[in-house]
């Protein structure tokens, strides 16, 4: 006989396990382990052979589908990072930090959809009605036809939009939606799983668009939006800096489009606007050559995009060096570090290490590594890189380094923002960009010792 167990789940990335622990074992967060009750039993009988299905009818692949009709808003940024405009019958996760803006991004969003002529429904599960209208008076949206609700129960929501049937209804935020067929607390796991699983299949079912809005959370009992990241057909997270005015909206899964793609937006006293040159604006506070501060010319998506990497080597007053990273991937600089050591001959032990992305961007690419490795030592040996260089190259354990993809993008995106050299990999596709002259180089050993005078 099947006992019903209580099982505990992790709230930041919804692993499941039969024991408690401080540490979960899928993401290593500590302290987000929780109780959980499960969704519904399962059926009652432990197998399926009792009494028989029915037959589904299979199809092959040679069937022609037209592609979803999609509707733009208009609003660039976010079409493009959409997979080219709105997919109907499909759910759409947004998250992002407390604060970052998601609110904001999405009822303007709601807005420029239902100018376009979208039936659009904004349900509020953390603000008063008033509150949202207040909020879009400040954002001179008050004249979209957008409909408001201001609830939290499941049940109602979904009755009100089987009635009205809107094209799209944004549901903000997960977390505070309640199911009553689920006996938890809003936020929790289950609450979170079940609600979403809902939204989802209605969207599907009703042919309706529906974005859910989840907050990302850093511990406690409430869920984060990665519980649910497997059940929709687009995740979208919402990033930035609070000290910094920009934002950037990253697709990391998109069933219907290119994940990684991202928009850039300038959080202003009116809401936010697009940024249609992002390589200018994290560019704008760069000044004179300096040590450490390096040029990297990264691909976003399908877009080109400049950033300025900036390293500081310092001696270290602590037995255990710092190595801190904002930006960019911690174990990704202890390689860079460590192939800089053996094959180069350029230790950091006893060196303090920090690593910034101007601008409060994040890059996950690994042409990086040879902007990096080029701060790195530019900090260390405090001599700055030749003016309008822009750098990039992936680094091998082996110390060579390997071409990347989209080289000519890099090299215009370069040349348009008054670049004229750029230093990369030999071996990549042969591009030749106007304005831009290149300096190629098989192993970082060829690049420290030409760069900097031998290493
Ligand atoms: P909000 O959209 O409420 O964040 P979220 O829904 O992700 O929690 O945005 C909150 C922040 O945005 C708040 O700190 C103020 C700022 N903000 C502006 O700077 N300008 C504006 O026009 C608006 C509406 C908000
Ligand atoms: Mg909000």
């Amino acid at each position: 006989m099947a006992k019903s167990k209580t099982t505990f789940s992790c709230t930041a990335c919804g692993s499941v396990f039969t024991k408690w622990s401080g540490k979960c074992d899928g993401c290593g967060e500590w302290n987000t382990i929780v109780e959980d009750t499960p969704i519904s039993a399962g059926p009652s009988s432990a197998t399926l052979g009792g009494s028989k299905g029915k037959s589904i009818t299979l199809t092959d692949l040679r069937h022609e589908e037209t592609p979803p009709p999609r509707t733009l808003s208009g609003v660039n940024e976010l079409d493009r990072v959409l997979g080219g405009g709105l997919v109907p019958a499909s759910a759409i996760l947004v998250g992002g930090d407390p604060g970052i803006g998601k609110s904001t991004l999405l009822l303007q969003a709601a807005a420029e959809f239902a100018r376009k002529g979208l039936k659009t429904i904004y349900v509020s599960g953390e603000e008063a009605s008033a509150q949202v209208r207040m909020r879009a008076q400040r954002l001179k949206l008050t004249d979209a036809p957008v409909q408001l609700a201001a609830e939290t129960n499941l049940r109602d929501i979904l009755t009100t939009l089987d009635q009205e049937k809107p094209q799209l209804a944004i549901i903000d935020s997960i977390q505070t939606m309640w199911s009553d067929t689920v006996g938890s607390a809003p936020g929790s796991v289950s609450q979170v799983r079940a609600a979403a699983h809902e939204l989802t299949s209605f969207a599907k079912r009703k042919n309706m668009a529906i974005v859910i809005v989840g907050h990302v959370t850093k511990e406690g009992q409430i869920a984060g939006p990665r519980v649910v990241e497997h059940m929709v057909d687009t995740v979208l997270y919402f990033e930035g800096e609070r000290g910094h005015q920009f934002r950037v909206l990253r697709a990391v899964k998109n069933r219907f489009g290119a994940a990684d793609e991202i928009g850039v937006f300038e959080m202003t006293g009116r809401g936010l606007s697009q940024v249609t040159n992002p390589s200018a604006l994290f560019l704008a506070e760069r000044g004179e050559p300096a040590p450490g501060s390096v040029v990297f010319a990264g691909i976003e998506g399908t877009r080109p995009v400049l950033v300025e990497l900036q390293a500081l080597v310092a001696p270290s007053p602590h037995a255990q060096p710092r190595r801190a990273v904002v930006g960019w991937d911690n174990s990704r600089l202890a390689m860079i570090l460590a192939v800089l050591e053996a094959r180069c001959g350029i230790p950091f032990t006893g060196l303090d290490v920090y690593l910034n992305v101007a601008g409060g961007m994040k890059i996950s690419e690994p042409a990086a590594d040879l902007a990096v490795a080029a701060a790195l030592i530019s900090a260390r040996e405090d001599s700055a890189i030749p003016a309008k260089t822009a750098i990039f190259g992936e680094i091998s354990l082996s110390g060579a380094l390997r071409p990347v993809s989209q080289t000519e993008n890099r090299l215009k995106e370069a040349s348009k923002l008054g670049f004229t050299t750029a230093i990369a990999p030999v071996g990549g596709k042969a591009a030749q960009v106007e304005g831009m002259s290149q300096t190629q180089f098989a192993d970082l050993a060829q690049f420290v010792g030409d760069i900097f005078g031998a290493g």
